[in-house]
């Protein structure tokens, strides 16, 4: 390997040093965002006349053949030298002579890699954002369709209380609500401009910086040349939203999978998004909520690396940071792939109706009520509680469920119960009687889907 910037040098470099070293390999998928930032720098040094007009103008027509040519694939990118900046140089150079060469006045790779990153990442919060959007769409979607159903609601994995299937997915819209938020607010504080740090200390150019992060988009400038240039809170806070996002991915998707298992039988993903046995002739495996839960954990492995990464590094610049390429890379692809085919899954769901219907009945999820229901004839809770605990009880000996007991049965418990009670414990009253803001009743999700699609539209 040849010395890119070989002056200092009398030596050659190891030949391991190209396979240590180079980024290329990974990094330049950030082609497209390091040229727009070399256009707006050049730009920039022309009208400051840091750099001929005439050059400045050379050197933007130039970056636009290369960005042509990038998109349509036909750039060799070459390993020994290093990294995509070099690489795009290199291009320029072969391409325009001379001028290319003031390309980096007033610059360093430092400043540059830091704007790159920052660029490619603003717009990857954008995609993750409108993909949170449609999975949340279509959450609302599904739990519009099937609004009138009731299901066991679970506490332990134990029928607790019967609530709206459209409740227990739209508790999924709120989790997913507040990770759009998270990127919504990282968008706000990440979108920021590093160039004009250069290596770490700012330059003795009259850069104008504004004029390049208005081109480029960005907010504001940053204000510490030394942080500019070795600050990653953003990728770190990017993948720490990405690591929330599959965590309620994969608890939905586990949620999926128990649910299609032959125990609880409630759900059948659509053929698109499940997968036959090789050996087994029936099956039909959950495998895309599977591999969602699974990709979960290298998005966590992704985390762990950058905060590990970071957690020894001196001022500013080492390089170290080349190394948060990869982890975030890779958590922005996993995670924008599990959030597309997440909501693509969700509308192939069927549901089994009777089979729901069914599991409401069992588990004795009437018993908070009836115990609520003496307490309002003025029993205290507790005791009630009580009461109720050894009619469950009673009716587990006699292999009974609570609605199928007699008045005269629970009057032997207590002489408060009556009619009322007893006709009011099907699972449709007693989810309607949780008409409390954010409760169950149908009045309630209605309007949670109402505000649930207001929402979106914003
Ligand atoms: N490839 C490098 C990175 O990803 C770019 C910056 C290199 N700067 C340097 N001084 N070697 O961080």
């Amino acid at each position: 390997m040849s010395k890119q910037w070989g002056g200092r040098f009398e030596g050659k470099t190891d030949d391991l040093m190209e396979a240590l070293g180079e980024s290329v390999s990974f990094d330049a998928r950030l082609a497209p965002w390091d040229i727009r930032a070399s256009i707006a720098h050049a730009r920039m040094l022309g009208s400051q006349a840091i750099i001929a007009k005439g050059d400045a103008n050379k050197i933007i027509k130039g970056l636009r053949a290369i960005a042509a040519d990038v998109a349509k694939d036909r750039i060799q990118w070459d390993p020994a030298l290093e990294d995509i900046h070099t690489n795009i140089e290199a291009a320029l150079v072969a391409r325009i002579g001379d001028a290319g060469k003031r390309l980096h006045t007033g610059r360093s790779r430092n400043d540059q890699i830091a704007t790159d990153v920052r660029l490619w990442e603003r717009d990857q919060i954008d995609a993750v954002i409108g993909q949170l959007r449609d999975l949340q769409a279509a959450l609302v979607a599904f739990a519009e369709k099937h609004r009138g159903v009731i299901i066991p609601g679970f506490t332990h994995l134990q029928h607790a209380q019967p609530v709206l299937l459209a409740h227990h997915f739209l508790a999924y819209f709120e989790m997913f609500e507040r990770d759009r938020q998270r990127f919504v607010q990282l968008r706000k504080r990440m979108n920021v401009l590093p160039l004009g740090s250069a290596a770490m200390a700012g330059v003795p150019y009259p850069l104008d910086r504004r004029q390049v992060a208005r081109e480029l988009e960005f907010d504001t400038i940053s204000a510490n040349s030394m942080d500019a240039v070795s600050d990653r809170d953003h990728v770190i806070e990017f993948c720490s939203n990405a690591a929330i996002v599959m965590m309620h991915l994969s608890r939905l998707c586990e949620e999926l999978i128990l649910w299609s298992s032959q125990e609880f039988a409630f759900i059948e993903i659509g053929d698109a998004f499940t997968t036959g046995s090789s050996i087994m002739p029936q099956k039909k495996n959950p495998d895309v909520a599977e591999l969602v839960r699974g990709k979960t954990g290298r998005v966590y492995g992704d985390l762990n690396a950058l905060l590990t990464l970071m957690k020894g590094l001196p001022l500013t610049y080492n390089r170290d940071l080349q190394e948060d390429k990869e982890p975030v890379f890779d958590a922005s692809d996993t995670l924008q792939l599990c959030l597309t085919v997440t909501a693509r899954m969700i509308p192939t769901i069927r549901i089994d109706e009777t089979r729901m219907a069914e599991a409401v009945r069992e588990g004795f999820m009437e018993a908070t009520d009836l115990a609520d229901a003496l307490a309002v004839k003025g029993m205290p809770f507790r005791e009630a509680h009580g009461i109720i605990g050894r009619i469950v009880l009673y009716c587990t000996k006699k292999r009974k469920r609570l609605t199928d007991l007699t008045l005269e049965e629970f009057k032997t418990f207590s002489p408060l119960f009556d009619q009322s009670i007893v006709d009011g414990l099907a699972p449709r009253a007693i989810v309607s009687r949780r008409n409390i803001p954010g409760g169950t009743a149908p009045r309630r999700v209605a309007a949670a889907i109402r505000r649930a699609k207001r929402s979106l539209e914003k």
